[in-house]
């Protein structure tokens, strides 16, 4: 386990549906107050034996709390067994915390400026990510994709932070009609790229394609926060494993908990995902 990393216990503060989604605040106890956008934690989501794994969450936001030690809002949509039994954690109730884990997103500087990203749940890291930037002065315009109204999540945070932000659903129910990333490339194409910006991205796989292949189009470096199943996330299952290309041309089997979750979109080898 990295030097950094804790196992503890958290105290749950709330936990409740947000459109489509739904969204958890725990206590933290320390552990987290270094953690940086793109990083994730592990949650036991029950005390007995099945699920016996713990589930993989970006942090999403880090709030101020009492003592200096931080409040962290998840934002999760309820799926199977794992996350359907999140649910039930009432305030008051615990859950098992491990994190942070995995490597932050790149640069994060005035150097690069931000386009972010994000498909249906993936907004969830880049609350955090968006938040961090503004704090450090970084320009950053912000492309929220979802099928539809009630999954975009959130909304209220990114409009606080006072961010260009350009909204899509599938069903024309809010914003533009269409996908995430036709908006982006309009955007690239309409030229409104600074010199030296990046894209940070996090939706599903086809988003990932489509965000990828936008990147290499216009030259610009793009960072996918990969959400790939995982078990222990701690680097020693294997469970998580994505084709990376090396400097060397060739793939490897890369773990996406420990050396990602964030990768280049351009050193994933596409015909092996
Ligand atoms: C780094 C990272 C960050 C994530 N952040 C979020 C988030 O902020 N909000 C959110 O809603 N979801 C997030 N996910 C996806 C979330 O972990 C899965 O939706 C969840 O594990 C599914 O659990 P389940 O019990 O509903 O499904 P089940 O199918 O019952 O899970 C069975 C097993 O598969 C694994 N698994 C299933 N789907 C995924 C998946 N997409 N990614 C990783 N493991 C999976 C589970 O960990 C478990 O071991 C993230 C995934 C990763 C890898
Ligand atoms: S989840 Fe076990 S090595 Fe990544």
């Amino acid at each position: 386990m990295a030097p950094s990393v804790q196992s503890y216990e958290a105290l749950v503060l709330e936990n409740h549906p947000v459109g489509n989604y739904h969204r958890l605040l725990f206590q933290d106890n320390g552990a987290l107050s270094k953690a940086l956008p793109g990083q994730f934690i592990n949650i036991r989501v029950f005390e007995g034996v099945v699920p016996l794994l713990r589930r993989p969450f970006s942090i999403a936001r880090l709030l101020p709390g009492p003592k200096g030690k931080h409040r962290v809002e998840v934002l999760y949509a309820s799926l199977r067994q794992g996350t359907q039994l999140l649910t039930d954690k009432r305030p008051g109730n615990t859950i098992g915390v491990l994190g942070p884990l995995g490597h932050p997103f790149p640069h994060m500087d005035k150097k690069h400026p931000a386009l972010i990203v994000s498909g249906g749940i993936g907004v969830a890291p880049m609350v955090f990510l968006s938040e961090y930037l503004k704090k450090k002065g970084v320009p950053q315009e912000v492309f929220l994709g979802a099928r539809t109204a009630d999954d975009l999540v959130d909304l209220e945070v990114f409009k606080r932070l006072k961010v260009p932000i350009h909204i899509t659903t599938d069903d024309g129910s809010k914003g533009r009609h269409g996908f995430v990333t036709q908006e982006l490339e309009a955007y690239l194409e309409a030229g409104k790229a600074k010199p030296g910006t990046v894209i940070y991205a996090c939706g599903p796989r086809p988003m990932f394609r489509a965000v990828s292949q936008v990147g290499d189009e216009f030259k610009i470096p793009t960072y996918l926060s990969w959400e790939e199943h995982m078990a222990c996330g701690l680097g020693i299952c294997l469970t998580c494993v994505c084709p990376v290309k090396q400097e060397s041309g060739q793939t490897k089997m890369v773990r996406s908990c420990y050396e990602g979750p964030v990768f280049e979109a351009s050193t994933i080898d596409w015909e092996r995902i």
